[in-house]
């Protein structure tokens, strides 16, 4: 195994220091796909430097979107509501989940076929859930198994539908609005727990007539999108990690800078917060109609929680983290009410136990969760990534507070989200 295949974290005296991440991920793929159907030119800065959002750009320049990008900035010259044309080749979604369930969404209002397919990781997660709402609109659908990557698509004339969400996922949320863009009337989607609204906002920046109230959100098809200016605020899913890392390592003290703080997003804060960690927000400002600020952190004692009900959506891709924090705190970490973990890049619920075994500690796996129980020192040792980049990140900031170095096995996944963090991370220790 070559060095670019391992990554080791040693143990850290002390964190300190000014941190920017990567703009939000979820945020950029939403900005990029509208506007490419929205009139008129956008530019995106700080967009997410992430693979993920590549992929999503990669697709859309394949349905001849115009997207020019020069650092973290991009432009695109929207082609409006029925602009985007046939590709000749199929669309690759990489690692991504959000670029092939939002896009599916998008392009089921268009009459052309198109094929998504993606990595290994990706072709064993779910799609039904957004086949079945796309299908009620009137696309055609096909998949592997009726569930699984290479996915089918051909669209044009929906209907507009009222669809009651079997689960709480802002992607299947996300991809039933998108198409209600294209449908002939208004479409209704009703969450039975709150997820992120990313797409809500932006679409209300584009100048699309939506309407949302607590879990029932509103789209009117057939109005133009106008294209504008944006930048994205820093994604607070790549903060974590780092928040994290300042609270269990002594001594220390790490400002986040321009952070997204979207409450749909901010539960990760909010527990800690409520665990006694010493966490400040700051100055707060506004960012392509989203609440963005500082977010400081120290050293802290944490007494432990439960996680369960309405938090998960809300932390749901922070729990790999917060699991890992649990052998910190003095009463452990217990989450439940989370089995959508098993169908992410990886099965968090495994991965998550697995590594904290090969590290010494103790951990109860249930169907739906964890617990890791608190007061347990991590020995140090060798972990595996499991090609999955949040991963890969939460076990790297375990090697900062662990008693030994941490091997990180297949570590390349973190540019899925953060292609800098390793460095990020090497500038704040001392
Ligand atoms: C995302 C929604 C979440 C999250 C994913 C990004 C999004 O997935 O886990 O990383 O951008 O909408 P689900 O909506 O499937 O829970």
């Amino acid at each position: 195994m070559s060095a670019a295949d391992r990554v080791e974290i040693s143990p850290a005296l002390k964190l300190s220091g000014d941190v920017s991440v990567p703009g939000d991920k979820s945020i950029s793929h939403r900005l990029a796909m509208l506007a490419a159907i929205a009139e008129g030119t956008t530019t995106i800065q700080n967009f997410a430097a992430s693979a993920d959002c590549a992929s999503t750009l990669e697709c859309l320049r394949r349905l001849r979107a115009s997207v020019r990008r020069e650092g973290a900035t991009l432009t695109i010259e929207g082609r409006g509501l029925q602009g985007l044309q046939a590709p000749s080749q199929d669309l690759d979604a990489g690692n991504s989940g959000t670029t092939v369930r939002l896009m599916s969404g998008l392009l089921a209002g268009f009459a052309f076929e198109s094929r998504f397919i993606g990595d290994e990781s990706l072709s064993r997660r779910p799609m039904k859930r957004i086949i079945d709402p796309l299908r009620q609109f009137g696309a055609t659908v096909e998949a592997r198994d009726d569930n699984f990557l290479p996915l089918k698509i051909k669209g044009g004339d929906l209907k507009p539908i009222e669809f009651k969400m079997p689960i709480a996922s802002a992607q299947v949320k996300s991809a039933v609005l998108l198409a209600g863009l294209s449908a002939h009337g208004t479409t209704t989607v009703h969450e039975p727990l709150r997820s992120r609204n990313h797409t809500e906002i932006a679409l209300a920046e584009f100048g699309a007539r939506v309407h949302a109230s607590a879990n029932t959100i509103q789209v009117e098809g057939g109005y133009p999108l106008k294209g504008k200016q944006f930048y994205v605020p820093g994604d607070l899913s790549s903060a974590a990690f780092f928040l994290a890392a300042a609270l269990a390592v002594p001594n220390s003290g790490i400002r986040l800078t321009g952070i997204g703080l979207n409450p749909t997003r901010t539960g990760f804060i909010s527990l800690l917060i409520a665990m006694q960690a010493k966490i400040t927000v700051g100055e707060r400002s506004i960012a392509a109609g989203e609440p963005t600020g500082d977010i400081i952190a120290e050293t802290s004692e944490i007494s432990g929680i439960e996680i369960s009900g309405s938090w998960v959506p809300n932390v749901i891709d922070e729990i790999p983290m917060l699991a890992v924090l649990g052998t910190r705190t003095q009463n452990g970490i217990r989450i439940r009410d989370a089995g959508e973990l098993r169908s992410k890049e990886s099965d968090r619920i495994f991965a998550v136990a697995s590594n904290l075994r090969a590290l010494g500690a103790n951990v109860e796996e249930y169907p739906d969760g964890l617990f890791v129980p608190g007061r347990q020192i991590l020995r140090g040792g060798i972990v595996d990534s499991f090609g999955d980049h949040r991963i890969a990140m939460a076990f790297a900031v375990a090697g900062l507070f662990a008693a030994g170095p941490v091997v990180i096995e297949n570590p390349a996944c973190v540019a899925i989200s953060f292609p800098g963090f390793f460095e990020a991370l090497r500038r704040v220790r001392s």
